[in-house]
């Protein structure tokens, strides 16, 4: 499983804490920032990863921001993406199962190291789980707002 992550300089330690722990038996595809010393813009890599999940190179995406709330609008504006800000794991758990989430969102500011890799474990391996919850994905993304 492939796997596309991104970060800014809030997110930055974060992101390389994942990349060395959790997720180091996974194939990931780092798309920055690299550095935490300049302040750079969320929405750039917000949009990097959610490209490469809309696109097919990676099947889940990781944003990492102060909150994970700015990362969560940004992915959500590219067609394809069902971006989740999660700040536990019961949040990670129902983003898969009801949610369908491809990209999980997290709070460089807000999460500690530990839970944060206890979030992704749980949202890399629960199963989305169909049935009325695709209805009512099919009423967000189908319905009258729907972009395209
Ligand atoms: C950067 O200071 C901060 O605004 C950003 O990381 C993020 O939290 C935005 O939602």
């Amino acid at each position: 499983m492939r796997i596309a992550i991104g970060a800014d300089h809030a997110g930055f330690q974060l992101k390389e804490a994942l990349l060395k722990g959790v997720l180091a038996a996974h194939e990931v595809l780092d798309l920055g920032t690299h550095s935490p010393r300049e302040p750079t813009d969320y929405p750039r890599y917000a949009f990097a990863v959610a490209e490469a999940v809309a696109k097919g190179k990676a099947e889940y995406g990781i944003l990492i921001c102060g909150t994970g709330i700015g990362m969560s609008m940004a992915a959500s504006q590219v067609p394809g993406i069902r971006a989740a800000n999660c700040v536990n794991v019961y949040m990670a758990r129902m983003a898969r199962a009801h949610n369908d989430a491809n990209v999980l969102c997290l709070g460089g500011r807000v999460i500690g190291v530990g839970l944060a890799e206890e979030i992704v474990r749980v949202f890399l391996s629960t199963p989305f789980e169909g049935g009325r919850h695709a209805r009512r994905l099919q009423l967000i993304f189908q319905g009258p707002h729907r972009r395209g």
